[in-house]
């Protein structure tokens, strides 16, 4: 089940959320110690309210709630509350047996036995959960994995208890594949929330139309994009529609990573099919890989890996996505000369791809050593950054590789720059769409090519790396 928490003021605005969630959501927990108080007397009406089920929770401060009063006064409004239809009603592990319990068993609400942890993953986590899981209960536990090793420590710990006999979850970023795949876990539910509120959260709306995580068995096969930062990526909104496009059983999902050596062993523990790698491991990845392409080796980066028998395959679709929307101007003459601007990770794949496609490069970089050490390894030009004027009017591209424009309009590493609008002006970033890179170029008359293209293009290559299919024609994901 996905479920979808309530925390708004009022009984009324919670209805309200509830309705702009049907459909994605298939169970509610209301947050009673979010509400104000004059709302805590009705909180007996609230099923019947929303006509769907609904898990009682009244947390306390020091579980992460609002509730800070006396043990006593909860324990009367639970008791009230109890005469509605709840399904079900959260109760903290360190709770003695206590009038609530006995009236939600009376009633048949079942009780979610809970415990949180916002420091860490407890060493006794298994032994909590199974004492919960033996008073007959279902076992929660909330705690906060601050690595992909806590993360398998999680998931070990479920395998004690039977399936939907427990709700467990990492909270924060490293949580968020806990979350998703919150049925390789076993759990009964997933939380989500309206909006996607703090790391690690995801919304109702993503967690079904994007994820379609309730829909996950043990046949489905896992695949996921390994970065830092990497929460925000695109790329589960090209490949998870491909999949259900093409009836595959498979999800693919973000995984942030301290190092790429944890995910690695995560991907073992999850029987990981394949993944793309983003900044900062394309260089680290390669370490682990048992097969390289060509393009891998020479490029000296990696952006998908995929499991083969024995080991790690690792595969460049980088280059490819890059070509992809110049390719045309390149077989037809109009692209002999390019200038590209940044030396880092990312321009490695651009130098090369234009290289192998005879096109002459001159690299500009801030820092030249950079420049010069990739200059080196594809045999063209490079110089420093600040003479970019020298190169005005002698080029047909020019390339824009830095992170210079990243998350923000209004930042252009090439600022000053005379285009003559002849040229073709292609930033490699994708968000935003519009950089002022390209919007200076487009000034003075030059033409376009988008990040947003290449980042397409990529993808649908590594999805067929991963599915051995096509990405299908007719699909345009909203990225
Ligand atoms: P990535 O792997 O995403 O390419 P990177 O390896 O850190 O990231 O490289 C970032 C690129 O952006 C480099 O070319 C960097 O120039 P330096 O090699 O001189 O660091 C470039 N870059 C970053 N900030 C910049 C700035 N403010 N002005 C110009 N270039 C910048």
């Amino acid at each position: 089940m996905i479920c979808l928490c309530l925390s708004s003021k009022t009984l009324e605005e919670n209805r309200v959320c509830a309705e702009r969630n049907r459909g994605f959501a298939s169970i509610l927990e209301l947050r009673a110690d979010c509400l104000e108080s004059e709302e805590l007397k009705k909180l007996h009406l609230f099923p019947q309210m929303v006509g769907m089920p609904v898990i009682l929770t009244f947390r306390r401060v020091q579980d992460g709630g609002r509730y800070s009063l006396s043990e006593a006064k909860r324990r009367e409004i639970l008791l009230s509350a109890l005469e509605g239809s709840y399904a079900y009603i959260d109760i903290e592990d360190d709770i003695k047996k206590s009038p609530v319990e006995n009236k939600a068993r009376e009633r048949n609400i079942r009780i979610i036995r809970s415990f949180h942890d916002f420091e860490g993953v407890p060493n006794d986590l298994s032994q909590r959960l199974r004492r919960a899981y033996e008073r007959g209960d279902i076992a929660k536990a909330a705690v906060t994995p601050h690595s992909l090793m806590d993360v398998i420590t999680i998931f070990r710990a479920s395998k004690d208890i039977p399936e939907k006999k427990k709700i467990i979850l990492g909270m924060g970023s490293y949580g968020l594949c806990t979350r998703i795949l919150y049925r390789k876990l076993g759990s009964l539910l997933t939380f989500t929330s309206d909006e996607e509120l703090a790391p690690g959260q995801i919304s109702a709306r993503d967690m079904k139309s994007i994820y379609r995580a309730d829909e996950v068995d043990e046949n489905t096969h896992i695949y996921a994009i390994v970065g830092n930062p990497v929460m925000h990526s695109s790329s589960p909104l090209i490949h998870n529609p491909g999949f259900r496009r093409i009836n595959y059983n498979a999800i693919y999902l973000p995984i942030p990573a301290e190092n790429i050596g944890e995910f690695f062993a995560l991907s073992e523990y999850l029987r990981i099919r394949g993944f793309s790698v983003t900044v900062p491991f394309k260089k680290d990845v390669l370490s682990y890989l048992g097969n390289i392409t060509r393009e891998v080796k020479q490029i000296g980066s990696c952006n998908t890996v995929k499991r083969v028998p024995g080991m790690w395959k690792g595969i460049n679709t980088d280059y490819y996505g890059f070509l992809a929307p110049i390719e045309k101007d390149i077989l037809s003459g109009r692209i002999k000369n390019a200038l590209v601007i940044g030396a880092g990770g990312a321009s490695m794949a651009v130098v090369w791809g234009l290289r192998n496609m005879g096109v002459k490069v001159v690299i500009l970089n801030r820092t030249t050593s950079r420049a010069e050490e990739l200059a080196r390894v594809n045999i063209c030009h490079y110089d420093k950054l600040s003479n970019m004027h020298s190169y005005e009017g002698r080029c047909d591209l020019v390339v824009q590789t830095t992170s210079v424009g990243l998350d923000r309009a209004d930042e252009n590493p090439i600022e000053g720059f005379r285009f003559t609008g002849k040229e073709i002006a292609y930033d490699i970033i994708y968000k935003p769409k519009m950089t002022k890179f390209l919007r200076d170029a487009e000034k003075m008359g030059c033409s376009l090519r988008f990040g947003r293209d290449m980042l397409l293009e990529q993808g649908k290559l590594q999805f067929e790396a991963f599915t051995g299919y096509h990405y299908p024609k007719d699909l345009n994901p909203d990225i």
